[in-house]
């Protein structure tokens, strides 16, 4: 995982979501049951916007198709070749970097 540094970043409030761009990617983080999740937004079935979608027992409904999403393990209900693309979230000394799939980096030692 590689991790990027988010300074000045606070997490969204229980219930609540948030929006961010990360290296020209829009990032969706919902406070869902006391965790926190983090996708990079486009649904993985034909690249709908989850912005502005009220996450559901920790699900996602993409707006385009329907399709319904697991915020813990980004599978699609009934479809598991789809999947959301998950984002790591850790807070190191005060910071919260989010972390991309990928080759890892130094900025935090673990995911
Ligand atoms: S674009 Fe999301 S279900 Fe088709």
């Amino acid at each position: 995982m590689r991790w990027v540094e988010l300074p000045d970043w606070a997490p969204p409030g229980p219930g609540r979501q948030a929006s961010l761009f990360v290296e020209q990617k829009l990032v969706l983080v919902f406070h869902v049951d006391g965790r926190l999740h983090a996708i990079e937004d486009g649904c993985p079935h034909g690249g709908a916007s989850f912005f502005g979608v009220p996450c559901e027992g920790g699900h996602l409904r993409c707006p385009a198709h329907g399709m319904r999403f697991d915020l813990q393990t980004g599978s699609a209900q009934g479809s598991p070749e789809f999947r959301l693309r998950t984002l790591g979230l850790a807070q190191q000394q005060g910071v919260w970097h989010l972390g991309w799939p990928g080759p890892k980096s130094d900025a935090t030692g673990s995911a």
